[in-house]
């Protein structure tokens, strides 16, 4: 039996990176996994294949900063598969090269990653959770990042949205573990995805060799790495696990 049999599953963001590879994993253990994605062909491949390999998963098209969508998608978790376990806040933005230190930061760039980097995770607890707790309670997974949990410079709105996703974490661990809701939170660094490729390699300072020096695994996490927690966390396993923070970055943040 599957470690999450039984469970309907949503991940924003599953199209790539680490939400594809999390709709992948849960799928396999047996969770009907629903791909909210912002873009559509790679979030219908995702959904296909599950489905073509024997699992279950539903597409909604969906954009996370943009509440009618939001409602929209869990109207429709709601009418076509009746129950939500775990509501996996995956999907976020970066924009390197756009996002900088406050004083060289402009104010439109501040609002685009706000609005689905913060925004976003609001409208889905708010939309999401009301189902998980009709469904008899379930697990919030949350996504911070080292820019959360230690100072990175030049790139202050993507830090201020994830340490605000810790802050956010906490307090609805504390106002939803009465409704038997785990709200958790993975905050991940150096690993391989899409957005590292625009956050790294984009960045003419970035030196690769050095930046594996000096990570103590000496190597760059893989999207499997953190789907393996989001599924732990997701999991019965995780049955007396709330408001923790858990730092997945081969040691990055504590050099
Ligand atoms: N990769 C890393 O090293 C790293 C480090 C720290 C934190 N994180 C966090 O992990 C999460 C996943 O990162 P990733 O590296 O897989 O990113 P990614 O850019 O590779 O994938 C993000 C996915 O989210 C989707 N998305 C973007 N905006 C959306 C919107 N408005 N509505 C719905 N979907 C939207 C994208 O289309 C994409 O499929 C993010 O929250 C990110 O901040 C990643």
């Amino acid at each position: 039996m599957g470690r999450l049999e039984g469970k309907t599953a949503a991940i924003t963001g599953a199209g790539g990176g680490i939400g594809k590879a999390a709709a992948e994993l849960f799928a396999a253990e047996g969770a009907v996994v629903v791909v909210l994605e912002t873009d559509e062909k790679p979030g219908r491949s995702v959904a296909d294949s599950i489905n073509d390999s024997g699992g279950r998963a539903l597409f909604i098209q969906t954009d996370i900063s943009d509440e009618k969508s939001v409602i929209a998608a869990f109207s429709v978790i709601e009418e076509s598969l009746g129950r939500l376990d775990v509501l996996y806040n995956n999907a976020s933005v970066f924009l390197g090269g756009s996002d900088a230190s406050v004083t060289k930061l402009s104010t439109t760039v501040w609002h685009k990653i706000l609005s689905v980097n913060l925004n976003g995770l609001f409208y889905c607890c708010k939309y999401g959770i009301p189902l998980l707790i009709n469904s008899g309670g379930g697990a919030v997974i949350n996504t911070s990042s080292s820019a959360g949990v230690i100072g990175i410079p030049k790139c202050d709105a993507y830090t201020a949205t994830k340490g605000a996703t810790i802050s956010l974490t906490k307090s609805m661990a504390v106002e939803y573990g009465p409704h038997n809701v785990r709200v958790n939170c993975i905050a991940p660094a150096a690993i391989a995805t899409p957005m590292v490729l625009e956050s790294n390699f984009k960045d003419p300072e970035f030196d690769e060799q050095r930046f594996l020096a000096t990570t103590p695994l000496r190597k760059w996490g893989q999207p499997e790495d953190i789907a393996g927690i989001a599924l732990f966390l997701a999991s019965d396993e995780a049955s007396y696990l709330n408001g923790a923070v858990i730092v997945a970055d081969g040691g990055i943040t504590v050099v």
